[in-house]
């Protein structure tokens, strides 16, 4: 079982300014609940126990918001909101321990992979980019987890995407498939059309198995000095099998503007508190 999550973020927001500038992005609310936390939840739902945050110095609002309140929960039972009490700290929460790493430069998804690893101490691990917002019956990570545990190899989750959008993604050239396993033949990091070898993309939840590390120690920067996880992938192919899984589910982009009002217009509807007005308000404004 894998008992350890990685979500890296330590990202500057750049596209969410002014709003990230005092706020981490990974903050900002969907609905009432800040973007990390439904990654932090899809991660302790499949068993995790240890999340490995790597983060940066001006982000603490992070580690305070993983914390207990003891102050504020002590304000509510007296004011007889007891029932906010789990939503501040769920019961989920317990028994899980956090873990805060310091990425002093921002050199790309490979070098905060890498900071984590004296924490992973050679156990596989799952990563999580909190940018994308999955909803399905069974979570993006437990689809992973299946493959996983059939076949105890780095598994990753991709979906299909259009041609014109496929340079904003790592791309897999797909090999032979078992039971929704698809074994990955080569991957590239953000090609141009032409040198896409598919329009299958992959998404940000990961398993990789601990030899991950050794790879990204050898992989050296791209033209904007950035260490890619995906390089490492690509180099990791040399020595293990590395499965990709098509995603079954919806997925929100909540690292674009429009993806996170997606996320936020598709959850606000579906939140039996404000549905009915917020069906309202939607045909009102068109
Ligand atoms: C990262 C990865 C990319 C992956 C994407 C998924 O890119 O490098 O391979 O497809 O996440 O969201 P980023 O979005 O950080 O540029």
């Amino acid at each position: 079982m894998i008992k350890k999550a990685v979500l890296p973020v330590a990202g500057f927001g750049t596209r969410f300014l002014p709003a990230s500038k005092a706020t981490p992005k990974e903050m900002l609310p969907i609905i009432d609940k800040p973007l990390v936390q439904y990654a932090v939840e899809e991660a302790i739902d499949i068993g995790i126990e240890e999340i490995i945050f790597i983060t940066s110095d001006d982000k603490f609002s992070i580690k305070k918001h993983f914390e207990r309140n003891e102050k504020l929960e002590q304000r509510l039972v007296e004011n007889d909101k007891e029932d906010f009490v789990d939503k501040l700290n769920p019961k989920i929460f317990e028994g899980i321990t956090f873990h805060y790493v310091n990425q002093e430069e921002q050199n790309g998804l490979g070098d905060a992979v890498l900071k984590a690893e004296s924490l992973i101490n050679g156990d596989a691990f799952a990563l999580l980019l909190p940018d994308d917002l999955f909803f399905s019956k069974n979570s993006c990570l437990s689809q992973l987890s299946s493959i996983f545990l059939s076949t105890n190899a780095s598994t990753i989750a991709v979906n299909k995407i259009d041609k014109e959008n496929i340079h904003k993604y790592g791309v897999i050239k797909p090999g032979k498939e078992k039971n929704e396993a698809i074994l990955i033949d080569d991957i590239i990091e953000k090609p141009s059309i032409e040198d896409a070898p598919s329009d299958i993309a992959v998404c940000g939840r990961y398993i990789l198995t601990a030899t991950i590390f050794e790879h990204l120690k050898k992989i050296e920067s791209d033209k904007s000095g950035e260490i890619q996880l995906t390089d490492a992938i690509k180099s990791l192919l040399s020595e293990e099998k590395v499965y990709a899984k098509i995603y079954d589910g919806e997925k929100f982009d909540c690292g674009s503007k429009m993806g996170f009002v997606h996320a936020t217009i598709a959850l606000a509807l579906r939140d039996k508190s404000i549905s009915q007005d917020i069906h309202k308000i939607i045909k009102e404004i068109i």
